[in-house]
């Protein structure tokens, strides 16, 4: 058998673990293995290099993706994943690991449609795939937002403010809230949660009175106001409040263990569905154990927000 790896969309920590997973694992079952270059495009231009065991030697623990990554918009149509099909027969590829999200997984649900076995596995630092409990590069971007809030809260602490820190997360708070509760803030607002600035204000003031001198709020980016959240919440109280939008350092870094883990779990599972021909899935954890799913159930499912550690937040935040 000749199989291909690709990642695609926003790169994630413990993508290149994924990717030295599928090509050992592959390599041991005695297949040959094609590194498919900045997502669906290497597919369409034919950007693809042969992998050996060697090929991936020492990437376990470098962030990023060493097969680059990219949206690939002829891919979105019909014609293009035709085309993709046609250079896969050329190539002799006999399925395809596609590490990414959900537009990803769509892509690979349409070339599976086509009669090339693919099989998905979650790579965003977001969390945000329904039908998995953990994604790669969540546990490693969670860590950089904690260590980054941790050196915010040291200034907000010398100059008496509030920190309002924006972390990523697309529409999803999974990041948000789990950050928050890491790093003592006083409150978390999310597109998943109603909030209300005057009581979080209204807090903050009681709890100045009782002498707390510095506050941390996080932002999930999906909100998109995180620059007046954080005037209101000056305007509110009297605490000077200054607004950090931390940005793609949470997508870069050396995986986590976890991620590192994670990822070579599924890289390995993955490689044992394509050879037994099997394709059209995602895999990822259920209560942790490793399972796969069709990718259009996938697509379908919805992820519950973490309400409980939302509300555990809240009592215990002051
Ligand atoms: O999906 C990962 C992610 O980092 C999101 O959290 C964020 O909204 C988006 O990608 C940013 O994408 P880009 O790097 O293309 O600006």
């Amino acid at each position: 058998m000749k199989i291909g790896i690709l990642t695609s969309g926003g790169d994630a920590p413990g993508m290149n673990s994924v990717v030295r997973a599928v090509c050992r694992s592959a390599l041991n079952k005695g297949m040959e293995v094609v590194g498919i270059m900045r997502g669906y495009n290497g597919l369409l231009n034919g950007d693809v290099i042969n992998m050996d065991a060697m090929t991936v030697s020492g990437i376990i623990q470098r962030g990023g993706t060493c097969l680059y990554t990219a949206r690939c918009n002829e891919f979105r149509n019909i014609e293009g994943v035709k085309k993709a099909k046609e250079n896969c027969v050329k190539m002799g590829l006999d399925g395809i690991v596609v590490v990414g999200g959900d537009g990803s997984f769509r892509g690979a649900a349409d070339l599976s449609a086509q009669g090339i076995p693919c099989i998905g596995i979650p790579g965003t630092i977001d969390n945000d795939i329904s039908c998995t409990d953990y994604t790669i590069g969540y546990d490693t971007a969670m860590n950089t937002c904690v260590q980054m809030i941790d050196k915010i809260c040291d200034t907000a602490a010398s100059h008496d403010r509030c920190s309002v820190v924006e972390v990523m997360g697309r529409k999803a708070g999974y990041i948000a809230i789990n950050v928050a509760v890491a790093v003592g803030a006083v409150a978390c607002i999310t597109l998943e949660k109603e909030y209300d600035l005057d009581e979080i204000a209204k807090k903050m003031i009681e709890s100045k009175a009782h002498g707390k001198t510095h506050f941390i709020i996080v932002v999930s980016e999906g909100v998109g106001k995180t620059e007046y959240i954080t005037k209101t919440i000056q305007d509110l109280t009297g605490v000077e409040s200054r607004a950090t939008v931390l940005g793609h350092v949470q997508r870069g870094g050396a995986p986590t263990l976890r991620d590192r883990v994670a990822a070579t779990k599924l890289g390995y599972y993955a490689v044992e569905l394509l050879e037994k021909g099997v394709g059209n899935r995602v895999c990822g954890f259920k209560q942790g154990e490793v399972y796969d799913v069709d990718i259009m159930e996938a697509l379908s499912m919805k992820k519950p927000f973490e309400d409980e550690l939302y509300d555990i937040l809240y009592k215990t935040a002051f």
